[in-house]
This record gives structure tokens, C-alpha cells and sequence, in this order.
């Protein structure tokens, strides 16, 4: 029997490109469990380190799989599909996610979905209402990933522009750094900002043409103003934590709006949605609504857990190439890069 002609489709999808490691499992594309196991050891280090996210996610895999069943009430049994997270990302942690989705689906005898991670960000806003209309423009903003993509349909996705050099996250994440902040550093940002003055200090906006991005010249002026303000003053950071994080902040949402503001000028699109960790920011968030109002968009953000990393949207695309019969085969290779 062709697969779109079964009577429930229901799909585990696993999700290990970095550092969380994640499952979900859909029924006929409703969303039944969304967990996630996130990896504290990485704080001590500052960063995400792969050899130990590779480590922790063997360790929780079964688990956080475990607990996705058990709370959508789903036995392997009635399982339609197994979903799994191709890349990009650290090739050691897809490694897990991918040889275990690989191994149930070939136990159980059905299909294996292999979902691109970027993609799966975009298609989050399909998980809840209201849904983005076709064409849509999606400013997708990650830890390593920093785009605005045009959605034609589920799959024909275009990237108008990208980042020349670091992904906005990355540049929450630095400056976050240079503050003495532990990582990862965006949320804290966001969290110290809301007592801060964005006008405070002035931080330069990058000049790229089109609709690309750069973050790296940012870093080092915030990085160069901060070490001879230290110099001067050794208690600079203390004393100016919320207005120095309101003013980084605003220079990347700035910069962020502006290339989309021009994306939806030059496609003449109003349907503008926001996806990727870096949309769970506050002022982002405030900015695109703000942003929307004034220029009679409409405009979309998942919800919250539906930002950053999960396997909710790793789910809601393997559901779509389900009933498209895009399936993957048993000796597919992960991929790092995009
Ligand atoms: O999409 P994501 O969870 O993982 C990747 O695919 O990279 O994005 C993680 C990024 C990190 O850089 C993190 O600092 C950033 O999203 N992030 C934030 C906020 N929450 C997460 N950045 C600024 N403000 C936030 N509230
Ligand atoms: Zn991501």
C-alpha cells in the first residue's frame, strides 16, 4: 500500500545537530511529545565542545526517546516513519541521532526521513496557527546559521541572502563572551537588556551590499571598546552590564531588520516570519511586530519552544516529505555543512 494511503501516519523524529539532544513524535501532523535533553557541560568550556556533545548524546538518546514515546501514548509498533536530523551541524553528534534512526527504522521495517536542519526551522511555523501563506519570507537566525529565505512551497525554499561571516547567534554568543558571560550568551543578553538604555553606547553598523550579513567587524569594535574601557575603568562591565547588552543587542536587531525590511521591499512580500534560536530574543521579536504594524505585514514567530533547537520541526518536515514519499536511504551519510 503506498505510504500517503495508511490510515494514522505517526513519526519519531530525532534531532542532534549541536548540543541538545531531542525527540518528538507527530500523529498525522499534530505535534503528541516535544522533549529535549540540553547538555550543561558546555558551559564550563565557553563553548559547545563535539567531542563531548557527541559523548552526551549517546547518553541521552535512548532516554529522551524513551520519554517522546511514552508521552505521546505511542508504542515502536505503530510507528509509520523514522525521522532524523542530516546536517548541518557537528558531524560527530549527527553521527548519533543518525545511526539510531537508522538502526530502529531498519528493526522496524519502515521508512527513514532524513530532514535538513535549516529547513526544519523554517517549516516550524507550520507546527502551530496561524500559518504563513505561500510565498513567505523567512529571516532564519541560528547559532551557526544567519538567512533570509524565500518559502515558495514546503521544499522550494531560496536563500536571497546570508551571512559573509559569522551567524548572528555566534554574535550574541561572542560579545556574551567578551562580557565575561558563560555560553551560551544570547539569552543573557536578551535578559540583562531589559534594564539597559540601547542608545547607551554606539556600536558601528556593517556595510554589506544586498541582502547579506556580517557580524565580525561588530565583534571587534565591541571587543576593542571594551578592553579600553577596561583598561581605564576595571569595573566598566559591572557597572554598565544592562546598557551595554541593550546596545549590542539593538546593533544586531538593527542590522537583522534592515536586510529584511529590504527583502520584503525588493520581493514585495508581506507575509515576513522570524525562526532559528536567535528569534526567541525579545527585542527581535518586539522589533518585527513593531516593524510589521507600521508596514502592514503580517508576520509570524513559532512559539518559544519551537525557536531553538527540538525535534518538534524536525517532526513537522518529516511529516511533509512522508506524504510527499521522500524517503532516505539505510546508507545516507550525515552532512556537516549546508
Ligand atoms: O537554533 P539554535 O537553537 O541552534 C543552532 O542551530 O545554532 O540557536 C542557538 C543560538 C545561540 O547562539 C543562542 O545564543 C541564540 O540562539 N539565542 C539567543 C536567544 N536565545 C537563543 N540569542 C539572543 N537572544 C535570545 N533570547
Ligand atoms: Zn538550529
Amino acid at each position: 500500500m503506498p505510504a500517503n494511503l495508511q490510515k494514522d501516519i505517526i513519526i519519531l523524529a530525532i534531532e542532534s545537530s549541536c548540543d541538545d539532544t531531542a525527540a518528538s513524535v507527530i500523529k498525522n501532523g499534530k505535534i503528541l511529545s516535544n522533549k529535549v535533553a540540553t547538555q550543561a557541560i558546555h558551559e564550563l568550556y565557553g563553548g559547545v565542545v563535539p567531542e563531548l556533545a557527541s559523548r552526551a548524546h549517546q547518553q541521552n538518546v535512548v532516554p529522551v526517546v524513551d520519554i517522546a514515546l511514552k508521552e505521546a501514548g505511542v508504542g515502536l509498533n505503530q510507528l509509520s516513519a523514522v525521522a532524523f536530523t542530516k546536517g548541518p551541524g557537528l558531524i560527530g553528534s549527527l553521527m548519533v541521532g543518525s545511526s539510531f534512526a537508522k538502526s530502529l527504522a531498519h528493526a522496524l521495517h519502515i521508512p527513514l526521513v532524513g530532514v535538513h536542519h535549516m529547513q526544519a526551522h523554517v517549516l516550524a511555523h507550520f507546527i502551530n496557527d496561524p500559518k504563513p501563506q505561500f510565498p513567505f519570507l523567512c529571516l532564519t537566525v541560528s547559532g551557526g546559521h544567519t538567512q533570509i529565505v524565500k518559502l515558495n512551497s514546503y521544499f522550494n525554499q531560496e536563500i536571497l541572502g546570508k551571512t559573509i561571516d559569522d551567524a548572528a547567534g555566534e554574535a550574541f554568543d561572542k560579545a556574551a563572551k567578551i562580557l565575561g558571560l558563560p555560553y551560551p550568551g544570547g539569552p543573557l543578553i536578551d535578559k540583562n537588556a531589559q534594564l539597559g538604555d540601547p542608545k547607551a553606547f554606539a556600536f558601528p553598523q556593517p556595510n554589506i551590499p544586498e541582502l547579506d550579513y556580517s557580524f565580525s567587524g561588530l565583534k571587534t569594535s565591541i571587543l576593542y571598546f571594551i578592553q579600553k574601557q577596561v583598561k581605564e575603568n576595571p569595573s566598566f562591565i559591572e557597572e554598565n552590564l544592562a546598557n551595554l547588552c541593550a546596545s549590542i543587542q539593538y546593533a544586531i536587531v538593527k542590522h537583522l531588520m534592515k536586510k529584511l525590511q529590504l527583502a520584503a521591499t525588493q520581493t514585495g512580500i508581506k507575509e515576513i516570519s522570524l525562526a532559528g534560536g536567535v528569534s526567541a530574543n525579545s527585542n527581535l521579536r518586539k522589533t518585527l511586530e513593531e516593524t510589521g504594524q507600521k508596514l502592514g505585514w503580517n508576520t509570524y514567530i513559532p512559539a518559544f519552544e519551537y525557536c531553538t533547537d527540538n525535534a518538534a520541526m524536525i517532526a513537522m518536515t518529516a511529516h511533509y516529505k512522508y506524504l510527499e514519499s521522500i524517503f532516505e536511504e539505510e546508507d545516507t551519510a550525515p552532512f556537516p555543512r549546508s
